[in-house]
């Protein structure tokens, strides 16, 4: 039995269909974005509203930052790389939240405006790019390396790690350096120059249990002021906030713990 005849109908039929189907409605979206531009003498911060066709952007509002650039103002600037979560540079605060503009979704409805802004409390570079060299330092700071008292074995890969000691860095060593939580945290906010903040604590925390590590007690040490660690209020907004999901909260919790034990040692030692 031949199906061709059938086939040529149905064919028929759809283009018929297509060609009768009304145009697509454009889905205009408002973006409003923070300018500002140092190098334009009495540039003044302001919001800058960009309409942007949802038919023809990408679902992401990282998507949509890239078509304004691309098709209608080359000189908005804002950090990207990767686009899939990974190198943490399109950190920006949308609709009030701190997160990753590659890994948030454009809300389709087109009646709101979506709002975008640097990360907060931060220096701005220049529109939605904040100056990271303070929280950098402080990263550099907590030498995130692994550091050894014996030496000798370096170089020979033998610095073994069973899977138990492994599986204690899970929900750690993800942490992608996007500062989301540090720039959401109030302390951090009030006392950046010398609260490290969780992004940093966590990867502080990071390196005082592995085990491989031998520096766990001077890592400890350093942070016995009264500010670098014990700025944390426990308010939580970095865990909430955190767009791949980690916990920084906990980890400075898990760190206060281990400082009153190794006190609580020192002070039995002397
Ligand atoms: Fe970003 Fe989360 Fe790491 Fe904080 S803990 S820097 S929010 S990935
Ligand atoms: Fe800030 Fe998180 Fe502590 S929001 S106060 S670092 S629990
Ligand atoms: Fe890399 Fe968004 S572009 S995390």
């Amino acid at each position: 039995m031949c199906h061709c005849l059938g086939y040529v109908i149905i064919m028929r039929c759809a283009q018929t269909a297509a060609a009768a189907a009304p145009a697509t409605q454009p889905r205009l979206k408002k973006f409003q974005v923070y300018r500002w531009d140092p190098d334009t003498p009495g540039d003044k911060p302001r919001m800058q509203t960009f309409e942007v066709d949802l038919n023809s952007c990408g679902p992401m509002v990282l998507d949509a930052l890239i078509k304004i650039k691309n098709e209608i103002d080359p000189t908005l600037t804002f950090r990207r790389s990767c686009r899939e979560g990974i190198c943490g540079s399109c950190a920006m605060n949308i609709n009030g939240g701190n997160t990753l503009a590659c890994l948030n979704r454009i809300d389709t409805n087109t009646s709101k405006a979506a709002k975008i802004y640097p990360l907060p409390h931060m220096y701005v570079v220049k529109d939605l790019v904040p100056d990271m060299s303070n929280f950098y330092a402080q990263y550099k700071s907590i030498e995130p390396y692994l550091k050894k008292k014996d030496e000798s074995k370096q170089g020979k890969e033998q610095y073994l790690q069973s899977v138990e000691d492994r599986q204690k860095l899970d929900g750690l060593y993800e942490c992608i350096l996007c500062a989301c939580c540090s720039t959401s945290c109030p302390s951090y906010w009030w006392n950046g120059d010398k609260y490290l903040g969780p992004a940093v604590l966590m990867q502080a925390y990071r390196w005082m249990i592995d085990s491989r590590d031998d520096f766990t007690e001077e890592r400890l040490s350093k942070l016995q002021d009264p500010f670098s660690l014990y700025r944390c209020h426990t308010i939580m907004n970095c865990t909430q906030t955190c767009p791949k999901g980690l916990n920084p909260g906990k980890a400075i919790a898990e760190i206060k713990k281990m400082m009153t034990t190794y006190k609580e040692k020192r002070s039995s030692a002397v």
